[in-house]
């Protein structure tokens, strides 16, 4: 369907089921490669990177952990600072190379959270992997090892990402059209 409409929004397809699993499939290639040898623990951070996890890892043939967790939306405050708190989380991080999975990364600022608190679990190393990044709002300087596509400033929807908690089950991608008034 190359145009769907989700509550009050109109969107317009943007990435095909095709073009998705192309690219899940060739970071899926590259970790198998880079990760050999590796204590690998992937983190699928839910809700909205279910389907990209779960794509990707059917096609990972490392021995590696898989686990889940979660970002509080309320934000606690520690030294002044805001930071989302991870919830979920029980593995021993320890000695491993952690892989973090993510639907989007927009301005940064969730993974840069996440990537600070799972650095105080102690792991030997914490890599980024990410389906999609919103390349001109990224903000932060941390290095993203695995992106699948550079896309515009502009919202999406579908394959685990969703609209008022609706299109997550979208197999395509698609952008929020523009409004012209
Ligand atoms: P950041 O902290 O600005 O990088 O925002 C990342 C989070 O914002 C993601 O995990 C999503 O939950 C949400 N988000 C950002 N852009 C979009 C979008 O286009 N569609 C759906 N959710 C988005
Ligand atoms: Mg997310």
């Amino acid at each position: 369907m190359p145009h769907i409409v989700i509550a009050d929004k109109e969107f317009q397809l943007y990435l095909s089921a095709e073009k998705i699993q192309h690219q899940v499939e060739s970071i899926a290639y590259r970790m198998n490669r880079e990760l050999k040898g590796h204590n690998v623990i992937f983190i699928g951070v839910l809700n909205g990177a279910f389907m990209f996890a779960a794509d990707l890892l059917k096609r990972i043939h490392l021995e590696a952990q898989i686990s889940f967790m979660k970002v509080s939306s309320y934000c606690g405050t520690s030294s002044g600072i805001q930071v989302k708190r991870l919830i979920g989380l029980n593995e021993d991080l320890k000695g491993k190379t952690v892989v973090i999975l993510e639907d989007i990364i927009d301005t940064g600022k969730t993974i840069e959270d996440i990537l600070f608190q799972i650095k105080g679990f102690r792991p030997t190393e914490v890599q980024i992997a990410t389906l999609l990044l919103k390349k001109e709002a990224y903000k932060s300087n941390i290095n993203i090892d695995y992106t699948g596509f550079e896309i515009p400033d502009r919202f999406v929807v579908g394959y685990g990402l969703d609209y008022m908690g609706y299109g997550r089950n979208l197999r395509n991608i698609y952008m929020l059209e523009e409004v012209h008034s």
